[in-house]
């Protein structure tokens, strides 16, 4: 009977498809040469037109990803002052993918979806998967990290969440994005086998398990050709080998030619002339390489009109789904389920690094003096930052957060720096005297029981800020030393890292705990106060390996040429050995490993097995534990399973993420974990072949509960 009501169902959706796709050629042959080619191109900032003689919307769109962007004017980038576009603003995607809970990431989806329906957008401009590749690029905080599985996991969810609304996500940015220097030109030469296995993998869960309706390119070369027209990433590879049906949208100025964006793929043109965010020339929509040349070149023949067809049926695709979708929800704003759903992704997501004899979490019903010190403490952090800055409806800092969950305590609160105002490409120094900033800061600190140091980075200009990468490794504003001072005054300082970045921690031995607590939105501050009283037992996992010093991180490692490059050229010389992978296989101790994170309570993992020891392709390997709750709280653990292989044609890292869980506890009990992996995924991208190669031979399963705590080994063959 269920497989009935499948096959039905199937059926009736291929019978959909079809009608769609039949109404889609009957539009096309009533569009004029001109219609067509205004679709494929911006009329406003945000905004490509429709065909209103027949009823054809024009596609609106927002950036994303961690919330519907503030209205933005129509031909320039001011702000358009409205009074109803603030919105719930989301934590950063690296807060999401630190839950290691893709459940949370579909609920993140529905959510920030459902705003954006509200909002009226068609596209919302998010997810980005770029991996993380050096800690100083400057828009990290707005992907998933730096593995390509963890990345995949989460971001299939995420899309179709937000598609469940009849928006399109637009998973961004295609490809090979991996720093803000230069990016509108830096070309990027990486190996066949390290775009395949590092790169590429979370675009294609994107596009072929989240099925995405639209894509946004790069703006930098690969192979001395731009991202966003490019033959073989986007020809080849997005719509031949993965079957992309949807939209490839520009990023804003990221189109350079009018034939390789007709011929290579690109669908809609967007921001051209304007370099990111910053400057905005004439009127010129009329002038994009995707407008009046190609017009031009249809007309006269010199490109065939089956070229822009093959765009507007994408388009037209891509509408049947959002703006033409007649059944289509209409979203909502602010509410107190997204609230929720945001306040549940921040705690899950707040990582606890350390934690000397369990300094936190911190008794609320005690009466004590605390000290908040720090900028961070009271910075919006939706603020700034690029094209992700919201526009939210409130923002609890973590000093509200805090003294609202602390009222047996006295809070004491001291900013110890000043950074300055936030603007986007330019760094403002701040007009406050730091001298006495400081000064202040130790004196509140010495008055104190305990001391929360709120720092970090924050979203200006060379620090977790788009159109630009950070300039050092190092904390900023005199931070580093201003914590050794106050830690000479006051021992009991625990540290609320504020950032989207691995820093240098010169001072990690001498404070008594750490959380990394990201960018968290709206709620930010009252998720900080669940997780330093304890009312939520941290879960969350480092997405990315902390390098003890900027050197250990392989782009930095080899060099110039790897990291940033010359200004025109720049080499991924690390090759596949990206993050844990290559502190793993080199021996390089991180400060923290990737999938790292503590609790307040203890798990231990017994019973760790494979179902069998043989495998072949085509098969899946099923490995189980149990997951022990041995502490007295309540609480998460997320089981990690890496799998290495031993004696390989081809260099390999000693091991990579293959499969995760993420279970909950309660203290003193303990739950079963089953956690399945397809052989085939075991397999290395073969240049040669050009494909996928799933070797013969023995391999070794790790599990653990981080990369660099690895509780059992298990040898299995493949035959
Ligand atoms: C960014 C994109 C963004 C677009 C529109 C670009 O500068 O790279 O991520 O979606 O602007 O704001």
């Amino acid at each position: 009977m269920v497989m009935l009501v499948l096959v039905t169902q199937i059926i009736s959706a291929q019978q959909s498809q079809q009608d769609v796709e039949k109404k889609i050629d009957d539009i096309i042959k009533q569009l004029t040469l001109k219609e067509k080619v205004d679709m494929c191109h911006a009329q406003s900032k945000f905004s490509s037109p429709g065909v209103p003689r027949l009823g054809i919307p024009e596609i609106w769109m927002s950036d994303g990803p961690h919330g519907v962007r503030g209205e933005i004017n129509w031909d320039n980038w001011g702000y358009a002052g409205w009074t109803n576009d603030s919105i719930t603003a989301f934590p950063a995607l690296t807060c999401l993918a630190s839950t290691f809970n893709p459940d949370l990431a579909h609920q993140y989806g529905v959510a920030v979806g459902e705003e954006a329906r509200y909002r009226r957008k068609d596209i919302l401009l998010g997810p980005g998967v770029n991996i993380y590749r050096t800690p100083l690029n400057g828009r990290n905080f707005e992907y998933m990290g730096e593995d390509p599985y963890l990345a995949s996991i989460m971001v299939v969810p995420y899309v179709q969440g937000v598609q469940e609304n009849g928006v399109a996500a637009c998973v961004k940015h295609y490809a090979l994005n991996n720093q803000e220097e230069w990016r509108g030109h830096i070309n990027v030469n990486v190996d066949d086998r390290t775009l395949h296995e590092i790169y590429l993998p979370a675009f294609k869960a994107a596009v072929t398990k989240g099925h995405v309706w639209s894509v946004m390119g790069a703006y930098n070369k690969y192979n001395g050709q731009h991202a966003s027209h490019h033959e073989i990433l986007v020809n080849k590879i997005l719509k031949g080998d993965w079957g992309f049906d949807g939209v490839l949208v520009t990023d804003w100025g990221s189109a350079h030619d009018t034939k390789e964006a007709a011929y290579n793929g690109l669908d809609i043109e967007m921001g051209t002339w304007t370099n990111g965010l910053t400057f905005s020339a004439n009127f010129a929509y009329d002038n994009y390489f995707l407008a009046n040349p190609f017009y031009e070149m249809l007309k006269s023949g010199e490109i065939e009109e089956s070229v822009v067809d093959d765009k507007v049926r994408r388009i037209l695709r891509l509408m049947f789904r959002t703006n033409m979708n007649m059944e289509r929800g209409l979203g909502r704003i602010n509410n107190k389920e997204h609230h929720e759903v945001a306040r549940k992704v921040a705690t899950e997501g707040i990582v606890l690094m350390k934690n000397e004899n369990n300094f936190f979490p911190i008794n609320p019903e005690k009466e004590m003096t605390i000290a908040v010190i720090g900028e961070n403490a009271t910075k919006m952090m939706t603020i700034g930052g690029g094209s992700s800055e919201l526009k939210a409806q409130y923002e609890i800092s973590p000093l509200e957060g805090i003294k609202l969950r602390f009222t047996k305590a006295t809070i004491l609160h001291s900013m110890g720096y000043s950074s300055g105002p936030s603007a986007y490409g330019r760094v403002i120094p701040p007009h406050i005297n730091q001298d006495s900033l400081y000064a202040a800061a130790i004196e509140t600190a010495k008055k104190a029981d305990i001391v929360l140091f709120v720092g970090g980075l924050n979203k200006n200009h060379h620090q977790d800020c788009e159109g630009g990468d950070r300039l050092t490794f190092e904390l900023p504003f005199n931070q580093n030393a201003l914590l050794k001072d106050i830690i000479a005054v006051n021992p009991n300082v625990g540290m609320v890292m504020v950032s989207g970045n691995a820093v240098a921690m010169p001072w990690l031995k001498d404070v008594k705990a750490m959380i990394q607590t990201w960018y968290l939105g709206s709620d930010a501050g009252y998720a900080i106060a669940d997780v330093l009283s304890g009312d939520v037992n941290p879960s969350g996992k480092l997405p990315f390996s902390f390098p003890a010093k900027l050197n250990d991180n392989p782009a930095h490692y080899y060099g110039e040429l790897s990291y940033p490059g010359d200004s025109i050229d720049q080499y991924y010389k690390e090759g596949i050995l990206v993050g844990y992978r290559w502190h793993d296989t080199k021996k390089i101790k991180p400060l923290f490993a990737f999938g790292h994170g503590l609790s307040y309570s203890n798990f231990e993992l017994n019973n760790i097995k494979t179902d069998k020891s043989t495998y072949s392709a085509g098969q899946t390997m099923k490995v189980s534990c149990d997951v022990a709750n041995v502490g007295s709280l309540d609480g998460a653990e997320v089981v990690q399973v890496y799998v290495g292989k031993v004696k390989s044609k081809v260099d390999r890292a000693i091991k990579e993420l293959k499969g995760f869980d993420k279970v909950q506890v309660v203290a003193n009990d303990k739950q079963t974990v089953n956690i399945s992996i397809d052989i085939d995924d075991l397999a290395y991208y073969c240049t040669e072949k050009g494909g996928w190669e799933l070797e013969k031979g023995q391999y070794i399963v790790y599990v653990g509960t981080a990369s660099d705590q690895i509780k059992k080994k298990i040898k299995i063959s493949v035959e």
